[in-house]
C-alpha cells in the first residue's frame, strides 16, 4: 500500500505540516502536488519550530526525499531562501527534487495578484498576495513559465515577452502601473537557474519508479478541500486542486496507485481571507479559540477567523476526497468549555439541509444547526492513548467520527511530534 494522500479537510491550516512530519520518518518520499508559498505549514520538532511554505514537510526527516511536483507553482526566490534558512539550521536539503514542469511564479505574477486584489476592493478574495492565482492563470492560458525554461534563454525570453505583451497593457492602461521590462525579468529568472539546477528532475518518472519498487510515497496537500478551485467555496478559493484528485495530476501518478487518503481535520474550524463560513463566531468563544489555538496565519500573519466544528463540511470532505481516515487535530484547544456546540446540519431559508449545498447563494444563507456536546476540563496534552482521554473528550471524538463519515485514526493533543494519539496505523 505505497501511496498515501494527506490533505486539508476544511479551509486550510488544519495541521497538515505536523501530520506530514509525523509520517515523514516512515516514508520514502513526501510530495507537494499543488499550491505554492501561499501555504504555511508549521512543524515542531523538540524545541525547534519550522515554518515551511514551499518545501514538503518531509524535508525535516533525514531518510525522506522531498519532491515538488509538476502541479506546484514555484517562486524561486522564496524556495532558495527557504532552503538556505534550513541549511543554516543544520537541515540537509540536498535530496530535494523539483519537477521541470512545475510553473514559476514570476515577479509580474506577484504584482498582478496584488493590484487585482486592490482593484477588487470590497469584493477581494483576501489572497496571500504571493502570485498564486495569476501564475495558475498563465498556466491555463498557456503563457506560463516552467522550471525547465530557465535552461533555454531563447525560449525563456520569448515566453516572458508573450506574457508581458498582454500584462503590460493591463498594468499600464487599467491599473495605472509602470510596465515591467522583459530583460529585467529574464535576467532575474536566469539568475536562479544554476542554483536550482541540482534539484531539477523528471519527478513523474522518479515517483512512478519508486512506486514500482514498493517505496512509500506520501502526497502532502496545501490549503484545504473548501479552498479547492472546483470543490471549494468558489470564488473564495485558491487556484488549484488540494483535493485528492489533485495529487494524481499534480504529481503524475495514477489513481490506482493511491491506497489511502487522510483528511486532516481540526476539532473546530478556521478560515483566512474572505468567503462564507457558517459556524464563524464573533463573540468571546471565537476570541478564545483564536487565543488558545494560536490561530494566526503562518504566511501572512493575519488573524484566522474561528468557529465551531462543522460536520456538514467534514462529510463533504469525506465524499469529494474519498477519505479513508481522518487525523483530528487540536483537540487540546477545546479543553475548558462546559459544552461544545457542533454544527450537524444547516438551516437554509427555513429548511433543514444535511449536506453542503452546491449553490453559492444557498451556502451564503446557511445557518448552523447546533448539537451541544458535553466538554471536559482535564489537561489532555499528555494523553498517549484514546483511553487516556476523559470520557467526554472520547465522546466528542466518537461523535465527530460518526458525523464525518470516516474513522478518526489519529488525534493531535499538542503541536509537537509526540503529542499525538495513534489509533490506527497509517502505514
Ligand atoms: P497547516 O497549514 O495545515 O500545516 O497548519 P498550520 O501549521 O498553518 O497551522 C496549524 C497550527 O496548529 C500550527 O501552529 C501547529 O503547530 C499547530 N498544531 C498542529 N496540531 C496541533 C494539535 O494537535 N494541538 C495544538 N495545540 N496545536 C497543533
Ligand atoms: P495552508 O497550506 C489557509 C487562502 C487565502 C485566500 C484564498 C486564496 O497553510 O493550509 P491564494 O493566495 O491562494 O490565491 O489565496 O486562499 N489560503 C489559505 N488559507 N491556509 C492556506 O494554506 C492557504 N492558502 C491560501 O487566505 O482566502
Ligand atoms: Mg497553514
Amino acid at each position: 500500500m505505497p501511496a498515501l494522500v494527506l490533505l486539508g479537510a476544511q479551509w486550510g491550516d488544519e495541521g497538515k505540516g505536523k501530520a506530514t512530519d509525523l509520517l515523514g520518518g516512515s516514508v520514502d518520499y513526501v510530495v507537494r502536488y499543488q499550491g505554492g508559498n501561499n501555504a504555511g505549514h508549521t512543524v515542531v520538532v523538540g524545541d525547534q519550530k519550522y515554518a515551511l511554505h514551499l518545501l514538503p514537510s518531509g524535508i525535516l526527516s533525514p531518510g525522506c526525499t522531498p519532491v515538488i511536483g509538476n502541479g506546484v507553482v514555484v517562486d524561486p526566490s522564496v524556495l532558495l531562501s527557504e532552503l538556505s534558512g534550513l541549511n543554516e539550521r543544520g537541515v540537509d536539503t540536498s535530496k530535494l527534487l523539483i519537477s521541470g514542469n512545475a510553473h514559476i511564479i514570476t515577479p509580474y505574477n506577484v504584482t498582478v495578484d496584488k493590484v487585482t486584489e486592490r482593484f477588487l476592493g470590497k469584493r477581494k478574495i483576501g489572497t496571500t498576495g504571493r502570485g498564486i492565482g495569476p501564475t495558475y492563470a498563465d498556466k491555463i492560458n498557456r503563457v506560463g513559465i516552467r522550471v525547465q525554461d530557465l535552461y533555454d534563454e531563447s525560449i525563456l525570453t520569448q515566453k516572458v515577452e508573450a506574457a508581458l505583451d498582454v500584462k503590460n497593457q493591463i498594468l499600464t492602461k487599467l491599473y495605472n502601473r509602470r510596465a515591467i521590462a522583459v530583460n529585467q525579468v529574464v535576467e532575474e529568472l536566469l539568475g536562479y537557474a544554476d542554483k536550482l539546477a541540482p534539484y531539477v528532475a523528471d519527478t513523474v518518472l522518479v515517483l512512478n519508479q519508486a512506486l514500482e519498487q514498493d517505496k512509500v510515497v506520501l502526497f502532502e496537500g496545501g490549503q484545504g478541500t473548501l479552498l479547492d478551485i472546483d470543490h471549494g467555496t468558489y470564488p473564495f478559493v485558491t487556484s488549484s486542486n488540494p483535493t485528492a484528485g489533485g495529487a494524481c495530476t499534480g504529481a503524475g501518478v495514477g489513481p490506482t496507485k493511491i491506497s489511502r487518503v487522510i483528511g486532516i481535520l481540526k476539532a473546530y474550524t478556521t478560515r483566512v481571507g474572505a468567503g462564507p463560513f457558517p459556524t464563524e463566531l464573533f463573540d468571546e468563544d471565537g476570541e478564545a479559540l483564536r487565543r488558545i489555538g494560536g490561530e494566526r496565519g503562518v504566511t501572512t500573519g493575519r488573524d484566522r477567523r474561528c468557529g465551531w466544528f462543522d460536520a456538514v463540511i467534514a462529510r463533504y470532505a469525506t465524499r469529494v476526497n474519498g477519505l479513508t481516515d481522518f487525523f483530528l487535530t487540536k483537540l487540546d484547544v477545546l479543553t475548558g468549555w462546559e459544552q461544545i456546540p457542533v454544527c450537524v446540519a444547516y438551516e437554509i431559508d427555513g429548511k433543514r439541509v444535511e449536506e453542503l449545498p452546491y449553490s453559492q447563494t444557498d451556502f451564503h444563507h446557511a445557518k448552523p444547526v447546533y448539537e451541544m456536546l458535553p466538554g471536559w476540563n482535564e489537561d489532555i496534552s499528555k494523553a498517549k492513548s484514546f483511553s487516556d482521554l476523559p470520557k467526554n473528550a472520547q465522546n466528542y471524538v466518537k461523535a465527530l467520527e460518526e458525523m464525518s463519515g470516516a474513522p478518526i485514526s489519529a488525534i493531535g493533543v499538542g503541536p509537537g511530534r509526540d503529542e499525538t494519539i495513534e489509533i490506527n496505523s497509517f502505514l
